[in-house]
């Protein structure tokens, strides 16, 4: 039997600004999940990373349910109230309609969503990041996926040598493509690389593969919230769920994507590039300049609908060469201040305040004069040059 994996996620309000969730906020969303949840899941798992709130839910519905995109949607609400009356910083920012209306898509949460067949053992990694934006995932779940020197599964292990396929966003056109790899490795490449333009959605097994034929095996939230509200209201922090082993990416090969500190945009005011840390949850807490970027991995195991777990796969002393690569290039770049390539470029800072400060010296500009003209004129100040 099918089986959906549902995890949504939402920043309804921090403490004290854009850092942490506050823990009694999570416990009244974790309350309303737990009361309303009869019937409708088999199990759930509530967690959080910075200022995010995170609703993992397993049913047997498919994916783009309404009911339980509902229930995230009102635990959301039922913490966002809470939030208000504690006066949490920026309470219930990421639920941008005021009344649900069938599916939490575009509505401001981040959604991930896989149905899959489970294995008699269905071990999977959710991995939640804050201050950055759903491209960040492209680097890691192309090394877990397509490089070798990553993941020598893909080389020795039968069951992942035909490769897999990746399902492409540009989510600036909405337009999708799936692309297999090894074969397309470049062109995948091609595109991922503008990470802000085009993210992996999904990753797919082929029809051939011996265990899991056909099966999607990861799934990263790709909404831009910025392109929703048309203002920054906070980078969408992504999550994704990434299925393992038994001819899928190891445990320890999908984590290794993560053992270099790449670089990844969003961190202060969604306007700058930093790298992405790893860390536990004990750490999950954005502090220096409002970060830096952080990503939790947390894994599970399903059987007959029930979650066991989670292991906190990062609080990992093995993970700590990588956090302070991480702190040694925050120190590198905090140093360059407000300037490129620091600061995100200009296309990207469209849906930031920067814009409304540009456009309030507009009309002090003045043209700059062609400088052959005004040589010939201080040459010849009484003739018309023009
Ligand atoms: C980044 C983020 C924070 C805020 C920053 C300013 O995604 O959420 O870095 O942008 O703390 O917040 P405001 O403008 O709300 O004071
Ligand atoms: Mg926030
Ligand atoms: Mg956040």
């Amino acid at each position: 039997m099918k089986t959906t994996i549902s995890h949504i996620k939402a920043d309804i309000g921090s403490l004290p600004g854009h850092s942490s969730v506050f823990p009694p906020v999570v416990d009244e969303v974790a309350k309303y999940v737990k009361e309303h949840s009869q019937g409708l899941l088999t199990d759930h798992y509530i967690s959080h990373v910075g200022d995010d709130i995170q609703i993992t839910m397993i049913h047997n519905r498919g994916i783009d349910d309404s009911e339980v995109h509902k229930l995230a949607w009102d635990a959301f609400k039922a913490g966002t109230e809470l939030a208000k009356k504690v006066g949490l910083y920026g309470a219930g920012q990421d639920l941008l309609k005021d009344a649900f209306s069938g599916n939490i898509k575009g509505m401001g949460p981040g959604i991930a969503e896989m149905e899959i067949t489970p294995r008699k053992s269905e071990p999977f990694i959710i991995y939640m990041m804050d201050k950055t934006e759903p491209g960040a995932f492209n680097y890691p779940i192309y090394k877990m996926f397509a490089d070798p020197f990553n993941t020598p599964g893909l080389v020795i292990d039968p069951n992942m040598h035909e490769g897999f396929i990746f399902e492409i966003w540009d989510i600036m056109e909405a337009k999708k493509i799936e692309l297999p790899a090894p074969e397309l490795s470049y062109d995948i490449l091609a595109m991922i690389g503008s990470k802000s333009r085009y993210v992996v959605k999904r990753v797919f097994t082929r029809p051939t593969h011996e265990k899991l034929p056909d099966e999607n095996v990861a799934v990263i939230t790709t909404d831009k919230l910025s392109l929703i509200a048309g203002e920054y209201v906070g980078k969408d922090d992504p999550a994704g769920i990434v299925r393992i082993q038994s001819g899928l990416p190891a445990s320890g090969e999908s984590l290794e994507a993560f053992s270099h500190p790449y670089l990844v945009s969003g961190w202060m005011r969604g306007s700058f590039n930093g790298p992405l840390m790893p860390v536990g949850m004990k750490d999950a807490n954005m502090t220096r300049f409002d970060g830096p970027p952080r990503v939790v991995a947390l894994g599970f195991v399903l059987k007959d609908g029930k979650l066991s777990g989670p292991i906190d796969m990062f609080a990992d002393p093995a993970y700590d060469g990588a956090r302070r690569t991480a702190v040694d290039v925050v120190d590198y770049l905090r140093r360059m201040g407000p300037f490129e390539p620091h600061r995100l470029p200009d296309s990207e800072m469209e849906y930031t305040t920067l814009p409304k400060v540009v456009s309030k010296l507009g009309s002090k500009f003045v043209p700059i004069e062609n400088p052959v003209k005004k040589k010939a004129r201080l040459a010849n100040p009484t003739r018309d040059m023009d």
